[in-house]
């Protein structure tokens, strides 16, 4: 569709799919028609919740997967073949057997959009260290480090219990891809090797394997990219991204060059709090620190997370309406995927293992 409001179902009404909604409410070209969820009873802030998937597709132009993450390429297959634009929040699928049931609706329908939500690279800070290491300006990059850690004790029994029943969610796939994602970005390439350890000393009550990953990539390019999400750390929620280069150093937005010293990117971090929650006192409370001491301080971390999903909900609109590319196609996400997969692999088999390994 090229004109109009582009009309949308969210798919999961927990909350990815709520924050969806109040995203493509904030852009004028969007308008959330319902959500589709069979758990949920009653409509939410005057939304219909549809439990009948078919009844929804006659009202749509474009569907957002925001539903535990292996049923993602399910959902987003028959929205495709539906007719509908699909965004399909991160993880892309929830293991690598699900690629092709999504990889083969896409070549049904090659001309549909079909984007993925890996905001992480879109963070302000992060965008800005991504454009000064595709500059050139650090020299080439030998070591590139991301953290995520998320107590998601409380977050996990919210809106619904996946994440605390059967094999709960992986927290590489569920935590480690924005990292991986971030760094794959960055590098622009796929490592040759992952090497994995992982943990479950904190919050062992968590239905998952582990809830602490550690994670090495090995480039072709000969630069070694280091991993580590979690779902436990007893802090609020924080994204760090390290990045050593030949000529100069990144930390978050504090850049290093020798003979020029330390440069504070402040621009790049400050200027960019003016989306939804802007206007709370939390936000300007967090507003005025990053001001007043301008470098992260605990428990404020770069990591700006409304601004870069914002990015890409405008992104998934704009592209619905035909006036932007996708910002995170298929295959970047797959490439997150399979990279996921082969640190569960290196975990399950103790050993480092090769991404074209069999
Ligand atoms: N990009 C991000 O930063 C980010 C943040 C949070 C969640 N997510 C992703 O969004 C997805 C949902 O996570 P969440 O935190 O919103 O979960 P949640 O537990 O908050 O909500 C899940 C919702 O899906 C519904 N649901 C469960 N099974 C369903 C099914 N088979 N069909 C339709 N609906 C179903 C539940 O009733 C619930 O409303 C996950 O893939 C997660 O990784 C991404």
């Amino acid at each position: 569709m090229k004109e109009g409001s582009v009309r949308v179902a969210i798919f999961g009404a927990g909350g990815a799919g709520r924050a969806h909604s109040r995203r493509f409410a904030r852009h004028g070209g969007a308008r959330v028609v319902c959500y589709f969820d069979p758990k949920h009873q009653g409509d939410i802030e005057g939304i219909p919740v549809r439990k009948v998937i078919e009844e929804i597709w006659p009202e749509v132009d474009a569907v957002s997967v925001c539903t535990p993450d292996d049923t993602h390429a399910d959902y987003a297959a028959q929205a495709l073949d539906a007719g509908k634009a699909v965004l399909i929040e991160k993880p892309m699928v929830g293991s690598v057997s699900q690629l092709p049931r999504l990889e083969a609706a896409r070549a049904r329908h090659p001309a549909a959009v079909l984007a993925v939500h890996h905001q992480m690279r879109f963070v302000p800070a992060f965008a800005a260290a991504i454009r000064r290491v595709h500059s050139g300006e650090l020299g080439p990059i030998g070591y590139v480090a991301a953290n995520y850690w998320h107590d998601m004790r409380s977050r996990a029994r919210q809106f619904d219990d996946w994440r605390l029943t059967g094999k709960g969610q992986s927290v590489l796939f569920g935590a480690a891809c924005h990292p991986v994602d971030l760094i794959l970005h960055l590098l622009d390439e796929e490592p040759v090797e992952v090497s994995a350890c992982a943990g479950k000393l904190l919050y062992p009550e968590y239905a998952g394997a582990y809830t602490l990953v550690q994670a090495t990539l090995r480039f072709p390019c000969g630069a070694i990219g280091s991993i580590h999400a979690n779902n436990c750390a007893r802090f609020p929620q924080f994204n760090d991204l390290v990045i050593l280069g030949e000529r100069g150093s990144l930390c978050d937005n504090l850049r290093y060059i020798p003979g020029e010293g330390f440069q504070l990117l402040k621009g790049d971090m400050v200027d960019r709090h003016a989306t939804a929650g802007a206007g709370t006192v939390l936000n300007l409370f967090k507003r005025l620190l990053v001001r007043r001491h301008e470098l992260r301080r605990p428990p404020f971390s770069v990591y700006d997370h409304e601004a870069a999903c914002s990015r890409i909900i405008d992104n998934f609109i704009n592209a619905c309406r035909g006036q932007e590319a996708v910002l995170v196609p298929f295959d970047e996400a797959a490439r997150v995927v399979r990279v996921c997969e082969a640190a569960e692999r290196s975990l399950r088999l103790n050993r480092p293992v090769r991404l074209d390994e069999r």
